[in-house]
């Protein structure tokens, strides 16, 4: 009988600028059915050039911060693949920002896009060593594919932070985990690049291949039954592949697959995800985030997760939606964060793309573009600098 564990809040943030696909299909001379029906992706965030995955991180989870002070919170877990550094956690900069107290542990995790399902998983296993602690998870990532790459119309930007501890308001997550690991190439960005290298169909058949890895151990522990699941927050990378994904799944369980169902288990989970884009570690909670914020009332139910990291590694669990959660949700300060997005053009979202640092690590200011909460500054003698307004 020991007490429930799970989300207790969750919040998210993304980026300043807004890349519509019309402008990228232009551009490229793409028919544009091909984003919008092919990949299902409708437009991109793009990180202004004082934006990156500290400010994006600090965004989200400050708003819990402020809801529910620091007290109890004793670890920072700051999941993400585009690093801003290979030795200090971007989770310090955000756990420094928020002014949280100095008896905190703070470190970062990544294993591709499963790094926030690490994250969760790990800050579950504390709160259960020590039931009076609650643990901070901050997933944030810029997600960057060449320039005209088939990738670069998958990009997105986005931070969601999770307060995890006993009892909580939205959603408890589960015993048992089903996991798999299996070593692929099918997406990875070596430390001297900053565009991740992709084999796009590779990529896609790993991710099939992994949902089947992770269903059979999840069945094979003692999970649930796929019918008694209400929804399915898949990882996202594009919310097509979500689809793909269930009706692979649905196929490999002898289900046959009927699209209303197939409709009724995603429709409202990819609703943020299509409009943002990929957010790497993010994206299956930015899932879980759309499903709760449009929901008629999931009291009760279960939801299936399905988070993927190229690599790869996958891990499916369930979560239940807990009495009274609609009271929690931060249903309109998500839409807020989408609709006060600035749509650029092609020739500034390439611009933004290019724009890196002075790989001297000089003395550098960057523009300020962005109006939210906090702002990267500039550089300093390799440090990077952090401003709240
Ligand atoms: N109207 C409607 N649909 C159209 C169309 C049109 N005019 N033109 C094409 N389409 C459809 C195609 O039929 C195809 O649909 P199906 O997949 O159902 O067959 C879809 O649009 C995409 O077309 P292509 O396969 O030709 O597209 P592509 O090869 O140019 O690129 C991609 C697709 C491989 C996914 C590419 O965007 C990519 O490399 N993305 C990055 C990698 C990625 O996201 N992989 C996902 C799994 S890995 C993962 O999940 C981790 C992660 O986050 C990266």
């Amino acid at each position: 009988n020991e007490s429930a564990i799970g989300i207790h809040d969750l919040s998210f943030a993304t980026t300043e600028f807004v890349l519509p696909h019309t402008v990228l299909a232009e551009h490229n001379g793409t028919d544009v059915g091909k984003y919008h029906k092919g990949i299902g992706q409708r437009s991109m965030s793009v990180a202004a050039a004082d934006e990156d995955i500290v400010t994006m991180g600090a965004a989200a989870a400050a708003p819990i911060i402020e809801r529910h002070g620091s007290d109890g919170i004793r670890t920072v877990i700051f999941a993400t693949e585009s690093s801003i550094d290979q030795a200090k956690s971007a989770g310090i900069y955000v756990h420094s920002l928020l002014g949280l107290p100095s008896a905190t542990r703070v470190v970062e995790l990544k294993q591709a896009c499963y790094g926030g399902t690490a994250a969760l998983q790990f800050a579950i296993g504390l709160v259960r060593r020590d039931p009076t602690q609650r643990v901070l998870v901050v997933a944030s990532d810029v997600s960057t594919y060449e320039l005209d790459s088939p990738g670069e119309a998958t990009q997105g930007a986005a931070a969601v932070a999770m307060l995890v501890g006993t009892d909580p308001a939205l959603v408890r997550i589960e015993e048992p985990s089903g996991v798999f690991t299996a070593d692929v190439m099918d997406f990875w960005r070596p430390n001297y690049r900053d565009a991740a290298l992709v084999d796009g169909q590779e990529s896609i058949g790993a991710y099939l291949l992994a949902v089947e890895g992770s269903w059979k151990d999840y069945t094979e522990q003692g999970g649930r039954a796929l019918d008694e699941f209400a929804a399915f927050c898949y990882h996202q990378p594009f919310t097509k592949m979500a689809y793909k994904a269930h009706r692979h799944l649905l196929n490999h369980c002898g289900h046959g697959v009927d699209e209303d169902r197939v409709a009724r288990d995603l429709g409202l989970t990819t609703e943020y995800n299509n409009v943002i884009g990929n957010s790497y570690t993010a994206s299956v909670y930015l899932a879980l985030a759309a499903l709760l914020d449009q929901a008629d009332d999931l009291t009760g139910r279960a939801v299936g997760f399905l988070s993927y990291g190229s690599g790869s590694v996958a891990e499916f669990f369930a979560g239940t939606v807990v009495p009274g959660y609609r009271e929690h949700l931060r249903t309109e300060a998500h839409r807020e964060a989408i609709d006060r997005r600035k749509p650029v053009g092609h020739a500034r979202y390439r611009a933004l793309h290019e724009h890196s640092f002075p790989a001297d690590g000089g003395d550098h200011r960057t523009p300020a573009e962005s109006t939210g909460p906090f702002r990267l500054a500039g550089l300093h003698g390799h440090k990077r600098i952090y401003e709240a307004r």
